[in-house]
C-alpha cells in the first residue's frame, strides 16, 4: 500500500492509497476510531455507482452504520443539509468517539467534515474521496465547511481527518471532464512545488487518461505528498499554504461571474493559472517559456485555455470580493520559475486587468 504521512503538532494521520482499498475501509476505520457506531455520508450518485462496498466493509468490521446521501452538486453543501445530518446523528445517538465518514467528492467531504468538526464539539473524521479533485486536494489538510448565499466556503473550520482512504479504481468510472478537472490541481502542484511532477504528468498523460491503476496510484502519491508537505509547514494558512491558491483568485472570479455550475472548478483553475502566469511574465517576475509550457500541458490534457468571459470590469469586481483580499489589495500567487511561486499584493489593478485578455476567447 502507498502511504503518505501527515504530521501536525497536535495530530498525525495517514493517507492510504491502493487499488481496491475501499474493501478495507472498515479495518482502516477500526484502526483509528474503534467504536460501535459510525455515520457514512455520501452523495446519491456515488452511493449508486460504488454500491455497498464501503458500507459492507464497515459492517464487516462490526460497525453499526448510519448512512445518508445528499443530492450531487455544490448546492448540497448547505447549512440546511448540515442541520439534517445533525438530526440523523442525534437520533442514532452517535457519541464522541463515533467516526463520521465522507465517501464522495469535495462537496461531501467538506460538508461531512464540518459536521464532524462541530457535532459534540468534534468527532473522528474519515475521508474516502471518490474524485481526483478531492483526492489530490480537498481530502487532505482539514479544510471543511459549507456555502451560504453570500459566498462559497464562508462558514467552516479546520478539522483534520483521522485517516484518508483513496482507491484509484473508483476513478475508472469518473467522467473524463472530472478527471481533467482533477488534473488541473495536479498541474498546479507541479508549478508551485515540483518541476519533476510537471514533467511526469506530460510524460505519463496517456496512462493517466486511460486511468491505469498503477499510474494513478503514483499520481496520487506524488500529489498528496506535495499537499501534505505544504499543510505540515503551515496548517492554518498563515503563510505558504496560500501557495495552493495559485490561479484560484482568477478562477473564483470566473466561477462567480459565469454563474456557479456553468464552468467546473478545475476548468476555471486552468484559465486562472494561465492569467496569473501571464501577469507574472508581464511583471517580469517569470520567464515567458513557463507560460508556453503551461498552456501546452493544459491543452494536451484537454483543459480550456480560453473561454467566453464577462467584461474585465466585472471580473475585477469579483476578484475584489474574494475572501483572500486584504485591505482592498488583491493577493495573488505568482510563479517565478517552475516549482517556485511567491505571494504578491502590490500590483496595481489596471495591470492585473490586462492579464485577463490572454484567456478571453
Ligand atoms: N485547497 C487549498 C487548501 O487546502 O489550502
Amino acid at each position: 500500500m502507498a502511504t503518505v504521512q501527515v504530521n501536525l503538532p497536535h495530530h498525525q494521520y495517514q493517507v492510504c492509497i491502493e487499488p481496491g482499498i475501499l474493501q478495507q475501509l472498515g479495518q482502516l476505520a477500526r484502526g483509528v476510531a474503534p467504536h460501535a457506531r459510525c455515520a457514512l455520508l455520501s452523495d446519491e450518485a456515488v452511493a449508486k455507482l460504488h454500491g455497498g462496498v464501503a458500507e459492507q466493509s464497515l459492517r464487516d468490521a462490526e460497525y453499526d452504520v448510519i448512512t445518508r446521501a445528499v443530492p450531487p452538486g455544490e448546492s448540497a453543501k448547505s447549512l440546511d443539509n448540515v442541520r439534517q445530518f445533525y438530526d440523523v446523528l442525534l437520533e442514532a445517538r452517535l457519541e464522541r468517539r463515533s467516526p463520521v465518514i465522507a465517501r464522495g467528492g469535495g462537496v461531501v467531504g467538506d460538508m461531512a467534515g464540518f459536521v464532524a468538526a462541530t457535532y459534540l464539539r468534534g468527532v473522528p473524521f474519515i475521508q474516502c474521496p471518490t474524485t481526483l479533485l478531492a483526492m489530490v486536494d480537498a481530502s487532505v489538510g482539514g479544510k471543511v465547511g459549507v456555502n451560504v448565499p453570500q459566498g462559497k466556503n464562508l462558514i467552516g473550520a479546520f478539522h483534520q481527518p483521522h485517516v484518508v482512504v483513496m482507491d484509484p479504481l473508483v476513478l475508472q468510472t469518473l467522467p473524463p471532464r472530472e478527471l481533467r478537472c482533477g488534473l488541473a490541481e495536479c498541474v498546479k502542484h507541479g508549478v508551485i512545488r515540483s518541476p519533476e511532477l510537471f514533467a511526469w504528468i506530460g510524460e505519463n498523460l496517456a496512462a493517466i487518461q486511460a486511468v491505469n491503476p498503477t499510474t494513478m496510484t503514483d499520481l496520487l502519491q506524488q500529489n498528496v505528498a506535495i499537499k501534505a508537505a505544504v499543510v505540515m509547514e503551515d496548517e492554518k494558512e498563515s503563510g505558504v499554504r496560500a501557495h495552493l491558491n495559485f490561479g484560484h483568485t482568477f478562477a473564483h472570479a470566473i466561477e462567480a461571474t459565469a454563474g456557479y455550475g456553468t464552468i467546473e472548478h478545475g476548468e476555471a483553475v486552468s484559465l486562472g493559472m494561465i492569467a496569473a502566469t501571464k501577469l507574472a511574465v508581464d511583471e517580469k517576475r517569470c520567464p515567458p517559456e513557463l507560460l508556453t509550457q503551461l498552456i501546452e500541458l493544459l491543452e494536451r490534457i484537454g483543459l480550456p485555455t480560453t473561454a467566453e468571459l464577462v467584461s474585465t470590469d466585472d471580473l475585477m469586481s469579483a476578484m475584489l470580493l474574494d475572501k483572500k483580499v486584504a485591505n482592498d489589495r488583491i493577493r495573488l500567487v505568482l510563479p517565478e520559475a517552475l516549482g517556485k511561486v511567491s505571494i504578491v499584493d502590490d500590483i496595481p489593478a489596471e495591470r492585473i486587468a490586462a492579464a485577463w485578455e490572454i484567456v478571453r476567447e
